[in-house]
């Protein structure tokens, strides 16, 4: 049926087959028995950010103090937002590091909306990250309700969009089109290009969300000509927890934005300390206010791996090891109860799987508590299972779905509640 034989042995040779293997060396790994599967929520810490959050605590905050502004505090969310360009096909001057995904999301949601009265609709999914919903509905209330908000569904609970239903849609009256370019749950890859540019044949401004792709598999935000996008960097890119976020806002539409939140790091002169607000060009004006340097210098160094692999090895592995985890969950967990809650087509899947079962929710606190192996829930039934290319191994892969097993025949997610803890 395939080239993959279910074997451990076999998952040691593709290992060893692997041109990604020496990166795991590059990231803190203390407990090597962990099976971390979850590197698509919080990606694991690169030794480089270690030794960088040191140097800037001790010697740029320690010692140059406030000295530290300027000597490339003060240009980082430029700088390193070209860092994140190279990895999101923006061309220098689009992406900036600023506030979180949430943030971003709104004021370039707002811009959107401003820079489009007339149009009263914005299209997303139902299986958008909820928070980017939310801000759409904040948004909406803001414009005193007056647009309609279409979730598009799905015919096949949730794995896949329907895109006819996407397509028609998207019509005259559409302001925005929004999408998570990976759905959270099911791990589905949108075309960025057709989508977009069925957004643009109706005059419609796109933005993406990039959380569950950015480091994980080439984007082209310029090929595409995407509109605006923004993501996080504590996944894929391993950037820490609540690390800060990016947007892009391409140059074509630079001048036709406005931010919904004058701050004087957006001014054009902060300096100067003028009394009115003057915007400070291109997509430097959606800065609002001091951002938080040590997790950004730290989430800087932790960009230069996924640099150094490069996105197309990078993608290469990523379809490999989720293809591989399809396959053995297919010959093992199905006859256990799962199902596959991710779409089959590799071309149209992320780098995370979902397996779903009834019992999801007790499985997954049974592999976290006995069996040392870390994925997430997502409900109502989804076990969700992040392969980060540069540190998750093939053999890991094997013993998750192993332990998968082991849970199910000793049955051990039985004796578990089925009251959730407040984080899954
Ligand atoms: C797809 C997606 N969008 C938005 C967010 C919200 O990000 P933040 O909490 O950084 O604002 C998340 C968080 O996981 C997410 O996965």
């Amino acid at each position: 049926m395939s080239t993959f034989s279910p074997s451990r042995s076999h998952a040691l040779e593709l290992d060893q087959q692997d041109p990604l293997a020496s990166f795991r060396e590059r990231f803190v790994i203390s407990d090597s028995e962990l099976l971390y599967m979850d590197g698509n929520s919080l990606g694991r810490l690169p030794k480089a950010a270690v030794e960088r959050t040191r140097q800037v605590v001790e010697t740029e905050w320690g010692q140059d103090l406030i000295r530290g502004w300027n000597k490339g505090w003060w240009e980082a969310p430029q700088r390193v937002g070209d860092k994140i360009g190279q990895l999101t096909g923006a061309a220098p001057g689009q992406v900036i590091v600023s506030d979180t995904t949430s943030l971003n999301l709104y004021k370039l949601v707002m811009a959107a909306l401003m820079h489009q009265p007339n149009r009263k609709r914005i299209i997303s999914d139902a299986f958008n990250f909820p928070s980017d919903l939310y801000i759409l509905q904040g948004c909406a209330n803001v414009f005193g309700n007056r647009h309609e908000i279409i979730r598009v569904g799905s015919q096949d609970e949730g794995l896949t969009p329907d895109l006819n239903a996407l397509e028609s849609a998207i019509n005259e009256d559409t302001a925005l089109v929004t999408l998570s370019h990976v759905f959270f749950k099911s791990g589905y890859l949108y075309d960025m290009q057709h989508i977009t540019d069925l957004a643009h044949r109706k005059g419609a401004l796109v933005l993406w969300d990039l959380c569950h792709s950015v480091g994980a598999l080439p984007i082209q935000l310029d090929a595409c000509n995407a509109d605006l996008a923004i993501g996080c960097t504590y996944k894929y890119l391993n950037g820490g927890p609540g690390a800060p976020a990016f947007l892009y806002v391409n140059k074509n539409i630079q001048q036709k934005m406005v931010s919904p939140i004058w701050g004087w790091w957006g001014q054009n002169k902060p300096f100067d300390f003028g009394l009115d607000y003057e915007p400070a060009p291109g997509v430097n004006h959606f800065l609002v206010g001091s951002q938080p340097i040590l997790s950004l210098l730290m989430m800087e160094s932790a960009l230069d791996p996924t640099l150094e692999a490069g996105l197309d090895s990078i993608r290469q592995k990523s379809v490999a090891l989720t293809g591989y985890l399809i396959h053995l969950a297919d010959e093992i967990l199905s006859p256990l109860g799962f199902r596959l809650g991710s779409p089959r087509a590799a071309d149209r899947r992320g780098s995370h799987v979902s397996l779903r079962h009834a019992d999801a929710y007790r499985i997954n606190r049974a592999l976290i508590e006995e069996l040392n192996v870390i994925p997430d829930f997502r409900a109502p039934d989804n076990i969700r299972l992040g392969l980060a290319p540069l540190y998750t191994t093939f053999v890991e892969v094997w013993d998750t779905i192993d332990r998968i097993r082991r849970v199910i025949e000793e049955k051990r997610h039985e004796k578990y509640p089925q009251t959730r803890l407040t984080v899954t």
